[in-house]
């Protein structure tokens, strides 16, 4: 590949965000009533753009409210606002960050002892708006260290940042209001997630030829972020993959990507995928086609399917010395359906899938009495786990898309741990039943089994280190076609 591609870790949503969908999916799935947020939500349009369709709209002027669930955005909204929705009946829902209601607290705090308040921030935005309704008409807002070097002084002044703010900007404001008030109670109110943001963008930045940042068009921290990485390196503002163009990459040897804290990682992934896509183009035509190759293989889930056929026919001819090919072939096709078209249902459903679709796979060992049972229960519980471990990465790696479009996976109705643990009991099981296959059957071809629960395990171990979505995806990328292989090694010693 002719430039390193390095991803941000502190990419996507940030806990505000993901708290404030959090709220608003609560009620969207309890209820059939309408829901309205104040405002956009968050500043992301392909989040917006989800909400859309499951009939979570913003709410229009002069909107009838009574009895209808009202979502309090993450930037916060003035006490007057809040307080006409609630006197108009509005089922109010306050999905305000938690960071974003500290600030507004100190603001309410110092501008009722009458103490006057600077907020370092962006004149207009909905945070700094919501801010300056708690100042009791003694809030000033300004950008920047130029706009206040314009400040008269005084003897006393509070001041906060709007939580998205620089931390150089605020640090340089900072110091000339010192200088022009006689007691100054400064509050560093930026939230960690956007000087960690900040931080790391800045490192990337630094060493990279171009950043790409990805995000909302008006999110004002995408927009930080862009402005902290273009005092560094060349630098694009995206909002989707679409925005990629070959001609961006000329001489260009690392790139970095970020995203703001409202930007949803299926969105980073498919700007990442096209990304790499790019770069193994301009490395030349054999390794563009070798990528495309594993690309295509695992995302149209063929290296799964494959995978499952390939272990089913060497099991199947391991224990009953006879090939079934129409069972391998069945299976391709099922799963290929399965996954491809079927999409991902419900918890329910999709262990009644793979339930069926192990019993088919191990058919031919479960029905003859001639196999021990043990023999056939470890084919049988092989398989399932396998089948299992694949569902849940698989469903893992879609969890955000998945939550906000309302569909019930096991990753989404679970909590991330118990499915982390699901995985590490399913990789364990498989390295014990594939130790009593080889026990029983005394064949080295069986060896080739222990391979797969291994590779499951340090994959696993992985993500333990590093659990973020990018680490899930590597890993299934890795294990994919690994896996595919050892289906196949597996019935190549088997005949
Ligand atoms: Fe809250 Fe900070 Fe996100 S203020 S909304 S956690 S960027």
């Amino acid at each position: 590949m002719p430039f390193k591609i390095q991803v941000a870790e502190t990419a996507g949503f940030c806990f505000g965000v993901r708290k404030a969908l959090d709220k608003l999916l609560e009620i969207r799935n309890n209820t059939d009533e309408p829901v309205r947020t104040l405002g956009p939500l968050i500043h992301n349009d392909q989040v917006l753009m989800a909400l859309k369709k499951r009939k979570v709209q913003q709410l229009t002027d002069n909107e009838e409210v009574t009895g209808k669930h009202v979502v309090l955005r993450a930037h916060g909204v003035t006490p007057k606002t809040r307080n006409n929705l609630k006197a108009r009946h509005a089922k109010v829902c306050d999905a305000t960050c938690p960071k974003v209601g500290q600030v507004q607290a100190i603001v309410k705090k110092y501008t009722g002892k009458g103490c006057p308040v600077i907020i370092v921030g962006d004149k207009g935005h909905a945070e700094v708006d919501g801010l300056l309704g708690y100042s009791r008409d003694l809030g000033i807002v300004i950008p920047g260290p130029d706009e206040a070097k314009h400040l008269k002084g005084g003897e006393e002044v509070c001041v906060v940042a709007q939580t998205t703010q620089d931390q150089n900007v605020f640090v340089d404001t900072v110091k000339i209001i010192r200088e022009k008030y006689a007691q100054c109670h400064e509050f560093n109110t930026i939230c960690d997630a956007t000087s960690e943001r900040q931080q790391e963008t800045r490192g990337l930045a630094r060493k990279s030829d171009l950043m790409i940042v990805v995000g909302g068009s008006h999110s004002a921290n995408t927009q930080r972020l862009s402005d902290i990485a273009a005092e560094h390196c060349r630098t694009v503002m995206i909002q989707t993959q679409d925005d990629i163009r070959e001609e961006m990459f000329h001489g260009v040897h690392k790139v970095g990507i970020t995203a703001g804290a409202s930007t949803p990682a299926w969105v980073i992934r498919d700007v990442v995928n096209t990304v790499h896509k790019t770069g193994w183009k301009q490395s030349g035509i054999l390794s563009a086609s070798l990528f495309s190759l594993v690309s295509i293989l695992v995302e149209t889930n063929l290296s799964w399917a494959g995978g499952m056929a390939l272990l089913s026919l060497s099991l199947n001819r391991l224990v009953t010395g006879q090939y079934y090919g129409w069972i391998a072939a069945t299976l391709f096709l099922l799963i290929w359906v399965w996954r491809s078209h079927g999409k991902r249902l419900s918890p329910g459903l999709d262990f009644g899938v793979i339930s069926a679709f192990t019993t088919l796979a191990s058919l031919p060992v479960l029905i003859n009495d001639g196999i021990p049972s043990v023999v056939r229960l470890s084919v049988l519980g092989y398989l399932t786990a396998t089948i299992l471990i694949r569902l849940l990465f698989h469903d893992c790696l879609h969890v955000q898309a998945d939550r906000i479009a309302g569909l019930q996976t096991l990753p989404v109705v679970s909590c991330e741990g118990m499915v982390m643990r699901l995985v590490l009991v399913a990789s364990g099981s498989m390295l014990v039943l594939a130790s009593i296959l080889a026990i029983t059957l005394k064949q080295v071809p069986v060896l080739s089994l222990l391979l797969a629960p291994v590779m499951e395990l340090v994959c696993l171990m992985y993500l333990f280190r590093k659990p973020h979505w990018l680490t899930l995806k590597a890993s299934i990328l890795f294990e994919s076609p690994i896996w595919l292989t050892i289906g196949l090694v597996g019935l190549l010693l088997a005949i």
